[in-house]
């Protein structure tokens, strides 16, 4: 986005006024309330055109930041609120835009702000000119140029703690493209009276203490110096140490600079030493010593100090001894010595301390120019700073306020030339009828001063080099010879006596009405300063020195230059300078700084109005606004005025097509400004009186304030009606929504309102149908059971007849009949499972049928386990006919029985026919085997038992070994007359035999097994079969047994646990065996 551009003005929030062009009235009073006004408002700058007038703050403002730097770089200088950088910047971007060169002449009297001005003119163009490594060493030696020439130059006064001490003119040197090359420093007048003597307050100049402060003992041993400053006559020590000045720090500050400068380290001790020998100098004391033809002679009084300064400079002692005490006239090829009284030695030390210094500052400033200087030969643009006093009028005024004086009238006249000059210039180019202009010319006041045959100085000079006695007196009387007609000079004495009775105007004094007020003048001193004079032999003396620097700040002591002409008087030299000077401004476009000093406090914030008064008074600032406002006080060009200016006129605003001219004539036109309050240039409005201005100024402060109200009235009808036009919009879209929700509801309820009414109307219509449909009903039982009673009676009474024989039996029959069917019926449903073993059978309903239920039920169990029978095998028929024999065998008899029948009935629990073992024994064997098993024969005599193998077979019972399976005994089962066993819990049995048959002659058996039960049932079972004989099975717990002859009692006895849960059987004697039963 592009930046927006904001035309301002210097006119835009001015306080008092910013150009004092524009004050009206013009006095001295409104001008210095305006300066007050500002200066309140911490708006220390303000215009006079384009001259600037900085008035002291005495603090720091912030107003010299980087973005200050930004905020006047590049703008026009009326565009923002008076300031230094403003007037920077237009010197600077004119000389480097349209190759002007410039000069900034800053003035203004001690403590004014010329010092800090300059810094701050050339720190803002170092800041806007061209970076780079070259361009900023450049830069940076131009700025440290400052220090070194505030230390030698400068000193604590009673105005100002950094007072300058000289004038001081820089020519900064720069390319085309505005890019700093270098620069030249002129020196003007150093107040070098300083060096020997100080005012009431004031300190010397600032490198000596800074020297003593800051040196450190290695050096100061070197220059043969001792810290303390007490130690030196030339130091005044009631202000020795400046408020919150730091002379070691700046010391070494000082020394840097020089560095950066570009010093060579041997030069600056050189430059050290010769201060040394200038602070040594002051401590040279003499002493009268009579002398034969009667006259006192000085003599030294203590030669220490001299001989150290001869050490230190490497000047021949005796010599400068001599140069002390003597002093050699040459005239006319004629050299006349002549002794020096003790006050004529102090004038020659004091001299030549004044002078080495002098000279000194001279060589420095030479010294840096050298390095400054521009290292090219093309064409340079050139910027001079001139911060010089301005008028200095004190009580007792001297040959250096004459000095100053002259200068800053010379300074005027070029102002009023170069102002008037560019004046004329500008109505040339515009076109604008010159005029004459009323003002001050003070060329007539430097045509005083300076004029060649019968100016002041010219005077002086003469008074100088006339041979016979001259004094200050007979100075005076020269002038009031010649000058006494002459409007601007003042003296009681002088030949048209129109001072006579003067008394503000003593005797000695002659008074310059100078252009920015009248000055007393002290005659006092004015040779001798005019003279500066340093006796020959101390020059020479200085020439013979070994110490290069000072041998070379003396040329004039080398005897074989001598010459005879004295050397140019301070005034003639001064007056060449400013010559140069001049010529040197005249050539470039000045711009001025006009410093003011708020108050003689060195305080922020007070503004002193006589002191100001003072101050403008001699600086001729009214004088400057008259100039300046001499033609036309303001001038604008077209567009901008235009521009400020349309909104007074209907033509005009808002836009404007024709040309800019012809619109501000439009806009004068009608503005009925009078014809004579104005013209028009080529490019510019030329107005004659600031008060034109300032109505244009308050009409447009009007019209701006009915513009605001314009804007504002027709923004706010906008914004009214935007409003509005959103409200209605939202209301509309409310008001539809809450209608349609309204609609809604008011449906909803309307709806659920006929539901409840139809719901209602239903209910009743469906109850009236129900009350019909119920009666109706009602209606019909009763009919249809009034119609069966009636047939009820109608039947019985035809069948009454029939009804009373056979009714009850009938009846009875039926009943009965009825119920057995639905017992029947039940007992389908209810019948038990078609298990032989489900006891479960269906409670009886009736008594009646108690006997039929159980028959029911017999039949029922009969039927099922036929049904059950009916699905065995032959196989299993077969084992359950076992099972069964040998339940009725055995059952209820034997307590072995109910263990067995779970077991399965085998048989064959031997595999005869598969086990080879028993190959043999199968082979003997031909019928159908039916036990095989191995049984326990229980030994006839002891009743122990051995294992048999027991066969039986269809016809025969065999007993073969069970590990050879040999055949032991065989008995056919027609011998085998009965089985015996106890009714108990035990696997014995015998098998008895028939008697005398074959197989009894050994006895009966008497075996034991675990099979006992299926055993003798299938014993039984084969008997029968065979010979049709039922076997007698004998239960018994006492039977007798047949072994060979003997009869033996089988005894059972009950619980002799002997051997566990095995029965044990045990022979007790010969008619008794007895076996234990657990
Ligand atoms: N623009 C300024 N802002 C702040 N202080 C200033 C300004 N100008 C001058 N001063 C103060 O006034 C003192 C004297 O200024 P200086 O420039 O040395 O005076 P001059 O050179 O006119 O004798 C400075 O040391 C500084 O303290
Ligand atoms: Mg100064």
């Amino acid at each position: 986005m592009a930046k927006m551009e904001v035309k301002t003005s210097l006119l835009d929030n001015m306080i008092g006024v910013g150009d004092m062009v524009l004050l009206e009235p013009l006095s001295e009073e409104t001008f210095i309330n305006n300066l007050k006004k500002r200066f309140d408002h911490n708006e220390i700058y303000t215009y006079i055109g384009s001259v600037v007038i900085s008035v002291n703050p005495y603090r720091s403002l912030p107003i010299y930041s980087p973005e200050k730097v930004e905020d006047y770089r590049n703008r026009n200088f009326y565009e923002l609120s008076p300031h230094i950088f403003a007037l920077s910047d237009e010197a600077y971007r004119s000389l480097r835009d349209q190759d002007k060169d410039q000069c900034i002449l800053i003035t203004g009297e001690s403590g004014a702000g010329k010092t800090e001005a300059s810094k701050l003119v050339m720190s803002y163009v170092a800041a806007v000119c061209g970076k780079g490594a070259e361009v900023n060493q450049v830069k940076e030696q131009l700025l440290q140029s400052n220090p070194v020439l505030e230390a030698f130059g400068n000193a604590k006064t009673v105005r100002n703690d950094n007072s300058s001490r000289f004038g001081k003119y820089m020519d900064i040197e720069f390319d085309f493209k505005g890019d700093p090359l270098g620069g030249v420093i002129s020196n003007y007048l150093l107040e070098k009276s300083r060096v020997v003597k100080q005012p009431r307050g004031e300190r010397n100049f600032h490198v000596f203490y800074q020297l003593l402060s800051g040196a450190s003992e290695e050096l100061l041993n070197k220059l043969k110096l001792e810290r303390d400053f007490s130690r030196y006559n030339y130091l005044s020590l009631d202000s020795a140490k400046v408020n919150g000045v730091d002379d070691a720090a700046n010391f070494r500050t000082v020394r840097n600079a020089m560095q950066i400068v570009g010093f060579m380290d041997h030069e600056a001790e050189s430059v050290l030493e010769v201060v040394a020998a200038v602070l040594k100098l002051g401590n040279i004391e003499f002493k009268p010593e009579s002398r034969v033809n009667g006259l006192d002679e000085s003599k030294i009084k203590d030669k220490n100090e001299l001989k150290e300064i001869c050490e230190l400079t490497g000047i021949d002692q005796s010599v400068l001894e001599r140069a002390f005490s003597f002093r050699t006239v040459e005239a006319k090829q004629e050299k006349v010595s002549t002794t020096l009284n003790v006050a004529q030695a102090y004038y020659a030390r004091d001299a030549l301390a004044k002078n080495l210094y002098s000279r000194l500052f001279s060589w420095l400033v030479n010294r840096i120019n050298e390095s400054i200087k521009a290292q090219t030969k093309v064409r340079k643009k050139v910027m001079g700073v001139l911060d010089i006093y301005g008028f200095e009028i004190f009580e007792d005024n001297s040959f250096e306020q004459f000095i100053i004086n002259y200068c800053n009238e010379k300074l005027q006249q070029i102002f009023i030339e170069l102002t008037l000059k560019e004046e004329q210039e500008e109505y040339i180019r515009e076109d604008i009828e010159w005029m004459h202009i009323d003002y001050f010319n003070n060329a007539i006041i430097c045509d005083l001063i300076e004029n060649n045959t019968n100016g002041i100085l010219a005077m002086l000079d003469e008074e100088c080099l006339r041979p016979g006695t001259v004094t200050d007196e007979t100075f005076l009387e020269k002038l009031n010879q010649v000058c006494a007609t002459h409007q601007h000079f003042e003296s009681r004495m002088s030949k048209c006596s129109r001072f006579l009775n003067d008394t503000t105007l003593p005797h000695s004094c002659f008074r310059i009405q100078h252009y920015a007020g009248k000055v007393l003048y002290q005659v006092e001193g004015f040779v001798d300063k005019n003279n500066d004079l340093l006796y020959r032999d101390l020059s020479q003396a200085m020439w013979k020195a070994g110490h290069a620097l000072i041998k070379s700040l003396f040329p004039e002591g080398n005897p074989a230059k001598i010459n005879l002409k004295r050397p140019p008087t301070a005034g003639s030299q001064f007056k060449a300078s400013v010559a140069t000077l001049m010529k040197n401004l005249q050539t470039k476009n000045p711009n001025y700084i006009r410093c003011i000093k708020p108050n003689d406090k060195k305080a922020a914030h007070i503004f002193n109005e006589a002191l100001v008064c003072h101050q403008i008074r001699y600086l001729g600032l009214l004088e400057n606004v008259r100039v300046r406002r001499a033609g036309y006080a303001f001038r604008q060009a077209y567009e901008p005025c235009l521009e400020r200016y349309k909104m007074l006129c209907k033509q005009t605003w808002p836009h404007w097509k024709g040309p800019a001219r012809t619109g501000v004539e439009v806009l004068f036109n009608e503005l009925e400004i009078p014809v004579e309050e104005y013209s028009f240039g080529r490019s510019k409005i030329f107005i004659r009186n600031p008060r034109t201005l300032f109505k244009l100024e308050d009409l447009r402060k009007q019209r701006l304030e009915d513009l605001a109200t314009l804007i504002q009235k027709i923004y706010r009808g906008w914004k009214c009606r935007t409003h509005f036009l959103l409200m209605r919009k939202s209301q509309i879209v409310i008001a539809a929504w809450y209608r349609r929700y309204a609609q809604q509801k008011r449906y909803q309820q309307i709806k659920s309102s006929a539901l409840v009414i139809q719901s209602y109307i239903r209910g009743w219509k469906a109850r009236k149908i129900l009350r019909e449909l119920k009666h109706q009903k009602r209606c019909e039982e009763a009919v249809t059971t009034i119609a069966a009673y009636w047939h009820g009676t109608q039947v019985r009474r035809e069948y009454r007849k029939f009804f009373r024989a056979n009714a009850g039996k009938k009846i009875y029959e039926f009943t009965l009949q009825r119920i057995v069917q639905k017992y029947f019926l039940e007992m389908k449903n209810k019948m038990p499972s078609l298990s032989p073993i489900d006891k479960n059978w269906p409670s009886r309903p009736y008594l009646f049928l108690d006997s039929t239920h159980k028959e029911l039920k017999r039949i029922f169990h009969l039927w099922r386990c036929k049904k059950y029978r009916d699905q065995f095998t032959d196989q299993q028929k077969l084992i359950y006919e076992e099972k069964l024999e040998a339940s009725e065998l055995f059952k209820d008899k034997k307590a072995l029985y109910p263990s067995s029948v779970g077991q399965p009935f085998q048989g064959a629990y031997l595999e005869i026919n598969k086990n080879p073992k028993y190959k043999k024994l199968k082979d003997a064997i031909e019928e159908k085997i039916i036990i095989a098993e191995v049984v326990n024969k229980i030994n006839r005599a002891n009743g122990k038992s051995t294992s048999r193998i027991f066969l039986l077979t269809n016809n025969n019972l065999l007993l073969a070994d069970q590990k050879s399976g040999q055949i032991k005994s065989e008995v056919p089962l027609v011998d085998v007359t009965k089985v015996s066993m106890s009714s108990q819990n035990d696997g014995f049995f015998a098998v008895h035999l028939k008697e005398g048959s074959e197989a009894a002659s050994k006895g009966d058996f008497l075996f034991s097994s675990d099979h006992l039960i299926e055993m003798a049932t299938k014993l039984y079972r084969t008997t029968l079969s065979q010979t049709k004989q039922k076997l007698n099975i004998e239960i018994s717990d006492e039977f007798l047994v047949q072994f060979r002859q003997d009869k033996v009692c089988v005894k059972f006895i009950q619980g002799n646990q002997k051997n566990g849960s095995v029965p044990t059987c045990k022979r007790k004697n010969n008619r008794l065996l007895e076996v234990a039963v657990p």
